[in-house]
Order: structure tokens, then C-alpha cells, then sequence
């Protein structure tokens, strides 16, 4: 194994990355048929360890995958991937397909086990000059399948538009469907400011349940602030006052540019400052190991 190179799991084996490999007639191959988790290691501990976990399980159930292990199985590979990657920051991927047929096709295999591969990469944490300023978005018209709710590997549509925005110097494509909603970024989920109150769209099957969207919703709410989950048109984010988008490797990050045009004043907004805060406060306050439990990630 070279200096440096990741170690990763496949099906019941820790290799290094070069010599890991799946057959062409694996259908996450052949089909995206899968799913996946991406779940953020800070100073070697993962975090929200039991949410992900949970939406991994509920993605199994939802294209019917029977779940490869318990929950303390996961818990124990994740922890074992951590170790030999080194710990400290990272950016966990986790995947599980169908498995590999006898043939190509569209019909389940017989008995046929999943695929499972965990890798880590480093977490690089967004640069203070870039949360300084904030971000760029571009809206887009939101093309995926009617099951966003479910974290499937067939991320095609997500691509094109994610390569999209970076094509217009922009970070993130907030997605709009045909009836003038906007629902979540392609990696990503979308809060506003509307007339002074925060709002984000509802869980309903146009979006993945964020994990980092239920923590900014407990900690704000935890705060006393009032948090709306409803729908959002496009009309009014364009009037929004703040926008921010949220995921597990890039947490809050507050969206100034929206189409070319400034988010308020251009700039990172008050409440957004206060949020992050809250993010950074409680992230502190977990790896000291005040208030959690074993749920929220620190293994046994
Ligand atoms: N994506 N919505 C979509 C479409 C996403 O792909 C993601 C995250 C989120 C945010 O979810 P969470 O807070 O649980 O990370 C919302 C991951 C990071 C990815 O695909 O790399």
C-alpha cells in the first residue's frame, strides 16, 4: 500500500484503494442500483452516527435491499474504517448495491448479496474566506425522480446540474420543479429568510431528509428561534434576505449570490452568523463529550 492511500472496505474485507474492485455486472454499476451515506468524522468520531445509519436503513427499505447488518455491524465497520484511515477529519462514504447478477438484468437476482464499500477521503472544511464572503447559486429546473427522499447512487440528474453551476462560477443548483417550487440544492438542502423568518421546505418526497437540516432545526429551535417548514417559491427566494444550504460535508453555508443577483446585502447575514454559531457550539460541546449519547455517534 502506497504512503497515504486509503483503505476501504468491500464485502467483508479492509483492502488498499488500488486493489479494491467490483465486477462489471455489480448493478451500482450497471443500474445506480443502490444507495448510499455520506457521514462527516470530526477528530476521529463520526457524527450523527445513528441518524445516518437510520437513513441508510430506511433507503434499504425503500428499493428493497435487505439490510447486509445490524446496526452495531455498521456502527463497528464505520469505526474500523476511521481507524485505519487515521482518524482526525473525514468525509465517510458508504455504499451498498444490489450485488452482482449472473447477467444484466432489470429483474432482482436470486439470492444474490449486496455490494457494501466504505471508503473515508479528508474533510476539508469550507475556507474562512469563502464564509466570509459566502457562496454563488444558480437556479435550475429540477429534472430527478419522484423518490428524492431516498440517498440512491443514480445521481445522474444531480450531476449535470451541480456541473452546471460550477460552469456558471457558482457553487450549488437550487432545484425548482414545474410548479414554481424550490426544494433543496443537488447536493444540498435550502433554508431562507423570508420576512424576517426562517423557512425551509418540507421532508416530503422532493428531498432528502438532511441530516444537517434536523440539526440546524433543533438548534434553532433549541435557541427559541421559529423555524417554518414549508413550501418556498421561487419568487420568494429571490426576495429572500438570507439563503443557505446545508450538508454533512460543507454544513451551513450562507448562498449571497443568487442568478447573478446579491442575496440582502450581498454579504453573509446576521442570522446565518448566529446559526453557525450554534453549529460550531454544539460541535465543540459533543467532541468534549457534554450531552451525547452514543446514538449521536461516539462509539461504545
Ligand atoms: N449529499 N440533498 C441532497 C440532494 C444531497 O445530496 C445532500 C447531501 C443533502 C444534505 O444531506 P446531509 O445533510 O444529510 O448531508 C441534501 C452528500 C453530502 C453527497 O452526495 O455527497
Amino acid at each position: 500500500m502506497s504512503v497515504g492511500e486509503p483503505s476501504v472496505y468491500l464485502n467483508g474485507e479492509f483492502r488498499p484503494l488500488h486493489a479494491a474492485a467490483v465486477s462489471p455486472l455489480d448493478r451500482g454499476f450497471l443500474f445506480g442500483d443502490g444507495v448510499y451515506e455520506v457521514i462527516p468524522v470530526y477528530h476521529g468520531l463520526p457524527f450523527r452516527l445513528g441518524e445516518h445509519l437510520q437513513r441508510l436503513h430506511d433507503s434499504l427499505a425503500a428499493v428493497r435491499i435487505s439490510d447486509p447488518h445490524e446496526r452495531d455491524a455498521w456502527a463497528g465497520l464505520v469505526t474500523e474504517v476511521i481507524r485505519r484511515n487515521g482518524g482526525g477529519d473525514l468525509s465517510l462514504y458508504l455504499q451498498v448495491t444490489r450485488g452482482t447478477g449472473p447477467d444484466r438484468d432489470h429483474f432482482f437476482p436470486k439470492d444474490t448479496p449486496p455490494t457494501v464499500f466504505l471508503m473515508a477521503s479528508p474533510l476539508r472544511p469550507t475556507a474562512p474566506e469563502v464564509l466570509e464572503r459566502g457562496v454563488a447559486a444558480v437556479t435550475r429546473r429540477d429534472f430527478r425522480w419522484g423518490r428524492c427522499d431516498v440517498k440512491a447512487i443514480t445521481l445522474l440528474p444531480n450531476v449535470l446540474l451541480r456541473q452546471e453551476a460550477r460552469e456558471a462560477g457558482c457553487s450549488e443548483a437550487i432545484l425548482v420543479r414545474a410548479d414554481g417550487q424550490v426544494h433543496e440544492g443537488a447536493a444540498s438542502n435550502l433554508f431562507a429568510v423570508i420576512r424576517g423568518a426562517l423557512v425551509t421546505p418540507p421532508k416530503d418526497r422532493f428531498i432528502l431528509p438532511g441530516i444537517t437540516r434536523d440539526l440546524v432545526l433543533e438548534l434553532a429551535r433549541g435557541d427559541g428561534l421559529a423555524v417554518a417548514e414549508r413550501p418556498i417559491d421561487q419568487a420568494e427566494l429571490a426576495a429572500a434576505s438570507e439563503i443557505w444550504i446545508t450538508s454533512s460535508t460543507r454544513e451551513l453555508l450562507p448562498v449571497t449570490r443568487l442568478d447573478d443577483h446579491a442575496v440582502g446585502d450581498g454579504r453573509p447575514g446576521p442570522l446565518w452568523h448566529h446559526v453557525d454559531g450554534l453549529i460550531q457550539d454544539h460541535k465543540r460541546r459533543w467532541l468534549a463529550g457534554v450531552g451525547t449519547t452514543a446514538d449521536e455517534g461516539r462509539p461504545a
